[in-house]
């Protein structure tokens, strides 16, 4: 897909050819004698439509228009959250049909210069997240939708960052729902692992892939013991971002790819199990962070560290009550194989240490009990660090990519306790959430540490299934507000020296 940023003034609007015209109206728009001002201010007195967020106005070969179709779509207040509505709402309608070039206008917002820039942002990951869809696995995939978006501005030269930050963002969190989607088949530990290897095509990346024997060797027992039920080999994958000078700490993201979930011997009940494919989205969003920044090439270092298996029942694998020693030497009872997230996260973290981080963040799709406490809008959000903590949640809701501070009492432990090792895997069902945060913490006592629960966000089911990309906005946006403090003279990029 090919997206471009232009100033386009309102006259301008209407003489540009395209298939489909999408103006987004604010309530309260001034109405100007240009040709496209004056049919909307038709539009809205006549009440033919209305500037609310969501509702369109559909129209065909019209006068002094070059566009062959116009979209009126209403942006209310013209808060960002709204525009992604009515661009949504307007690309869905036109999703499948023959238009190839999209005009998306703002021209008619009253916020102009940078202060646009969260519109822009909200506009251009609409327009990509409305117009994705999975093809790999369909023997007719469909049409492929616009081809060609021009996103038209009152002045884009103030916009121009902002805009190419959205676009890389988009590029990121779609690879990451990608990944997500395909089918556990699509997308073993070695098939993840390649597709990791492929950003190692970029400027500033290298990809380092780890298999059964060094996982062995690192002493990573917890781990081992999850894969164990397998076939699929396990990989344990290491991609680092370098955009800043060595002596910089960096900051390292763990994704958990547990690409199909069974539960193991603690297997899962039938219904749904299929959806356990999305047990890697921790892993997809790390993948697809780490594809923004290739293209964004920010001025700080980041670390993204993956370990990933598949968790079956089989003659070999791992049983509750078996011990298992992890890479940090703490021994874990494992009371419930279907608890595996964490027994491959905590040698993950104790691995981050080597890096000496500034952060480490996790991103797990890890308890149904989230989902439970918070449902599909917020991920939650644990964290050892409260500058750290702040910094997430405030790239959350900058990006629409919200999430929740929960709680992290000590007491909340007092369940993991058992006669048997220094500590069991799971507690009792109260607040599944925390007692698994709990558990990480354990092995995240070198380094600021924040952990994201995404079970409740990272995918959709029912009839709209599929990858969501979250958290891949919130983490591009978390990166770049650290590379902008770091470097006050170019934010979102290199120094050239
Ligand atoms: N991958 C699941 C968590 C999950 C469940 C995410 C449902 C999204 C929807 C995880 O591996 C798991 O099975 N967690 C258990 C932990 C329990 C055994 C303590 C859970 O949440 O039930
Ligand atoms: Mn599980
Ligand atoms: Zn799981």
């Amino acid at each position: 897909m090919d997206f471009e940023l232009k100033t386009l003034s309102r006259p301008r609007t209407a003489a540009e050819r395209c298939d489909v015209l999408i103006v987004l109206v604010p309530s309260g728009v001034k109405t100007q004698p240009d040709t496209l001002s004056s049919l909307i201010g038709q539009a809205l007195k006549a009440r033919h439509f209305e500037a609310e967020p969501g509702k369109l106005l559909h129209a065909y070969q019209l006068s002094g228009l070059r566009a062959t179709k116009l979209i009126l779509a209403g942006v209310g207040a013209g808060t960002p959250r709204h525009i992604r509505t009515a661009v949504t709402a307007a690309m869905a309608s036109i999703k499948t049909s023959s238009a190839q070039k999209v005009i998306v206008s703002l021209s008619w917002l009253t916020s102009e210069g940078a202060d646009a820039a969260p519109m822009v942002q909200a506009a251009v990951m609409a327009c990509a997240e409305t117009l994705y869809t999975y093809r790999l696995t369909k023997s007719k995939p469909g049409p492929t939708g616009p081809q060609q978006l021009l996103l038209g501005v009152l002045a884009q030269a103030p916009l121009r960052r902002s805009f190419e930050t959205a676009l890389a963002t988009a590029q990121g969190l779609e690879l990451a729902r990608e990944w997500g989607n395909r089918p556990p088949n699509h997308a073993t530990p070695t098939l993840l692992a390649r597709a990791a290897q492929e950003l190692a095509k970029f400027k500033q990346m290298r990809v380092e892939v780890l298999g059964p024997r060094e996982v062995a060797r690192l002493g990573m027992g917890s781990f081992m013991a999850v894969a164990r039920g397998s076939h699929e080999p396990l990989r344990f994958i290491v991609l680092r971002y370098s955009g800043a000078a060595r002596t910089q700490a960096p900051t390292v993201l763990v994704g958990k790819g547990i690409t199909f979930d069974t539960g193991g011997i603690s297997i899962e009940p039938a219904p749904e199990m299929d959806e356990m494919k999305f047990d890697m989205c921790g892993a997809a969003s790390v993948l697809g962070t780490f594809r923004a920044l290739a293209q964004l090439q920010p001025a700080i270092n980041v670390v993204g560290l993956i370990p990933t298996c598949e968790n079956m029942p089989d003659g070999k694998a791992l049983k509750p009550g078996d011990v298992v020693r992890s890479m940090s030497g703490q021994t874990i009872e494992v009371l419930n194989t279907d608890a595996e997230g964490r027994l491959i996260l905590c040698d993950a973290l104790t691995y981050a240490e080597r890096f000496k981080p500034r952060a480490v963040v996790d991103i797990a799709t890890l308890t149904g009990a989230c989902v439970i406490a918070l449902g599909a809008v917020r991920s939650g959000l644990f964290a050892s660090d409260d500058q750290l903590a702040q910094a997430l949640l405030k790239a959350g809701e900058e990006a629409l990519d919200p999430c929740w501070r929960m709680p992290l009492d000590d007491d909340y432990a007092e369940g993991l306790k058992t006669h048997f090792a220094d500590v069991a895997n799971v507690a009792g069902r109260a607040a599944g959430s925390v007692t698994a945060a709990k558990f990480l913490q354990r092995f995240a006592t070198r380094y600021p540490w924040a952990h994201l629960d995404i079970a409740g966000t990272a995918w959709k089911g029912g009839a709209a299934k599929g990858a969501t990309g979250r958290p891949v906005a919130l983490l591009v946006q978390y990166l770049l507000a650290q590379a902008e403090a770091r470097d006050g003279r170019a934010p979102n990029r290199r120094r050239s020296n």
